[in-house]
């Protein structure tokens, strides 16, 4: 095994030029989901992030904020609310729509999701634009939760979503 080496993350992000439309290159991070330790050591950071800050709560939009919020949720043993596409969620929900790296679209999130006052940590995969992200942190703000910290595994920073989320804590694994 490796005992104690440390992991370059960057290794296991695989990148696909004009996916899934023409001038975008798609940095995938499926196979640092497909190795356990590399993909447990990701959660890992993002979940000394979140101890820092004293996370009480996850919230992450479809779909892949679930993949890195998730894990993390379960770790700390603090709860994960989606935010979700159009039609996904039942109940009551608010709404917030966003524009991104290719196209817009809206998320949703229940109305119990997050308490007044509670620090959420909010998670994705990538920040690219940061319209997703600023969506995600929107809908949690108008539910009174506190949004103590951002965290991705990857920053696309030619796209400056960093300037989306300037007044949040951020956390990112990588950054291209
Ligand atoms: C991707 C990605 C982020 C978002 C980043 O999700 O997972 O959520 O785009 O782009 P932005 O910073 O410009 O908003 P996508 O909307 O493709 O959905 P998916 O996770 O369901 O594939
Ligand atoms: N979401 C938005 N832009 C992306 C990109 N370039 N690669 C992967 N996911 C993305």
């Amino acid at each position: 095994g490796r005992k104690n080496m440390p992991i370059d993350f960057s290794k296991y992000i695989a990148s696909y030029p004009d996916f899934p439309e023409p001038g975008i290159l798609f940095r995938d991070i499926s196979p640092m989901l497909e190795n356990g330790e590399v993909y447990r050591a990701a959660t890992d950071k993002i979940v000394d992030f979140a101890k820092e800050r004293n996370v009480q709560m996850i919230v992450g939009p479809e779909a892949r904020g679930f993949i890195v919020g998730c894990p993390v949720a379960y770790k700390l043993g603090v709860g994960f609310s989606p935010a979700r596409k159009k039609n996904k969620l039942p109940g009551e929900t608010i709404e917030e729509s966003y524009g991104l790296e290719y196209g817009k679209s809206s998320l949703y999130l229940r109305t119990n999701a997050v308490k007044p006052g509670q620090r959420v940590l909010v998670t994705d995969d990538l920040l690219a634009t940061g319209g997703t992200i600023d969506a995600t942190i929107r809908l949690v703000e108008k539910l009174g939760g506190i949004v103590v910290g951002t965290a991705f595994l990857i920053e696309l920073s030619d796209l400056k979503g960093r300037e989306k989320v300037k007044n949040y804590d951020f956390f990112t694994l990588l950054k291209y």
